[in-house]
């Protein structure tokens, strides 16, 4: 347990309350968030300008801000897009010039390079780079060089050595540098962190975490060019890239992304470290190219297509252990995250399927925690909730009458689990919190109000990537401090 970790400003900014953003079941938990904001308000240079801000990357994840963006209204403006492929720049330019018609408005420049867009564009204040990993280093550095605040997507990079420079190029410029682990800016897990595990215990020490995602084959297909959209090679090579094949399909190449664990393993990993403040002492880990293997027609990975990962950790309660799988052969219930404790049990996703609170029979009472309670920390289950997610759950059904006369958990069946729900609701898209929360911090140019600062992402990066050192060597990783510093 590293005690002197920063612990990230919890507060959710003051346009995302006013717009009403978040639901939660009843009135003091709205009052929760209010309150918790107030330790985001510092110091403004201007609280109240619009940003000038440019995509860099207008794919998928690119399209995913763009739309989570657009939720918060005019405090920011489009005035730039930058992508190699014509293709996914045009439609993406197309879609802010539409949105910009009833905001702020102005032309959408296009670039296919950064740095012609960098030099150009002397109005903008801000750039998201949505490229693939590989990219994230060098662009971050040169967003921050030109004097513009960053939010670089997640994971950082696809090797330590890269995102160590990431947090050389924040500590240079003194810029601001936000990184997409959205879920940090997302009420629901600050609930969970906030309040469920710091302030109330509810779950009593926990000893064990769990996180998976699962996903079937069909999800990992090769993607294909739509016809006379090719890249011409010489312009590919330019920016790295050997091939379209490999500019489409980047996530199967060692060169350019960080395997599934990196991908998605980046997501819930970070949460191990950032629900307990904590960085691990070690890891074991197994993994290898199960399926991807380029026979019979499928695609070739050059990084693990399934992994399992085992991390412990030295908290001041104790010894917790948290397992990790990423596997793209199955999508066996899919993907979530699972919190274990003494007193109850949490599990969550960053889509609603998962949002159970349980409670073990023997845990002190939680009815000063629930309906009444001033803040709700959880909220008695809706029907129909689930007693445990096997593969195919079950309607919560009271124990057996034996058990409930008894009493007592033994070998054969243990003692059924009190059901509660978390009581904080998102209206709005999952990225759109940590948006806000970059674009407060721009406003008010102020790195203390980040989420997710650059430090922060390099312990996950760090986290994630050492698992690769476990299955190259067959044996456990350990953590050394000098592993995390920069
Ligand atoms: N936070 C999240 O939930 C989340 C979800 C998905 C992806 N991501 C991250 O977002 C990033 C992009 O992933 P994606 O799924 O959108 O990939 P994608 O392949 O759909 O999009 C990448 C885009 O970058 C463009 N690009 C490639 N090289 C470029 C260059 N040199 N300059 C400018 N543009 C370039 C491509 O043309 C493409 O439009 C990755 O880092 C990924 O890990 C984050």
């Amino acid at each position: 347990m590293n005690s002197s970790l920063p612990t990230p400003n919890s507060g959710l900014n003051r346009f995302m309350d006013r717009r009403g953003f978040l639901r939660t079941s009843a009135k003091a938990g709205a009052g929760l968030y209010l309150a918790t904001s107030k330790s985001a308000i510092a110091q403004a240079e201007n609280p109240n300008r619009v940003i000038n801000v440019a995509m860099v990357g207008c794919g998928a994840q690119g399209d995913r801000l763009r739309v989570s963006a657009s939720k918060l209204g005019p405090v920011m403006n489009w005035v730039a897009v930058c992508d190699i492929w014509n293709y996914n720049r045009r439609a993406f330019a197309q879609h802010l010039k539409y949105e910009n018609k009833d905001q702020v408005g102005g032309p959408i420049n296009e670039y296919t390079d950064i740095t012609e867009m960098l030099a150009k564009e002397t109005k903008l204040d801000a750039i998201f780079i949505a490229t693939p990993d590989f990219l994230h280093a060098p662009y971050t550095r040169l967003g921050l060089e030109a004097g513009k605040s960053v939010y670089c997507e997640k994971m950082m990079t696809n090797t330590i050595e890269a995102a160590r420079d990431m947090v050389l190029a924040q500590r240079q410029t003194g810029g601001i540098l936000q990184i997409g682990h959205q879920r940090h800016s997302n009420p629901r897990y600050q609930h969970v962190r906030d309040n469920i595990l710091d302030k109330e215990h509810l779950i009593g020490r926990v000893t064990h975490c769990y996180g998976q995602w699962n996903r079937g084959v069909s999800a990992s297909q090769p993607l294909g060019t739509p016809k006379n959209q090719e890249i011409p090679a010489a312009d590919l090579a330019k920016f790295g890239y050997n091939s379209m094949e490999e500019f489409r399909n980047w996530r199967w190449f060692a060169k350019y992304g960080g395997g599934p664990i990196a991908d998605l393993g980046a997501h819930q990993i970070d949460l191990f470290n950032w629900f307990f403040h904590a960085r691990p002492t070690s890891v074991m880990a197994t993994g290898g190219v199960d399926y991807y293997d380029g026979t019979d027609g499928k695609a070739k990975f050059e990084l693990p297509d399934n992994v399992m990962a085992l991390y412990e950790y030295n908290l001041p309660t104790g010894p917790m252990r948290c397992y990790y799988q990423v596997l793209t052969t199955t999508g066996s219930q899919g993907y979530y995250e699972k919190l274990m404790g003494i007193d109850g049990t949490v599990l969550i996703s960053e889509s609603l399927s998962s949002n159970q609170v349980y409670r073990e029979p023997n845990a002190p009472d939680w009815m000063h925690y629930t309906e009444g309670a001033n803040p709700l920390i959880a909220r008695s289950a809706a029907a129909p909730v689930y007693n445990k997610i096997w593969e195919k759950p079950k309607p919560w059904t009271r124990p057996k009458k034996w058990m409930d006369t008894n009493g007592v958990a033994d070998v054969r069946e243990s003692k059924a689990l009190d059901p509660f729900e978390l009581p904080v609701q998102l209206d709005v898209p999952p990225h759109t919190p940590h948006v806000a929360n970059f674009i407060e911090a721009v406003r008010r140019n102020d790195l203390n109000l980040l989420n997710c600062p650059v430090q922060q992402a390099y312990d996950t990066c760090v986290t994630v990537l050492k698992c690769y050192d476990s299955i190259k060597s067959g044996s456990k990783y350990v953590f050394k401090p000098e592993d995390f510093n920069v």
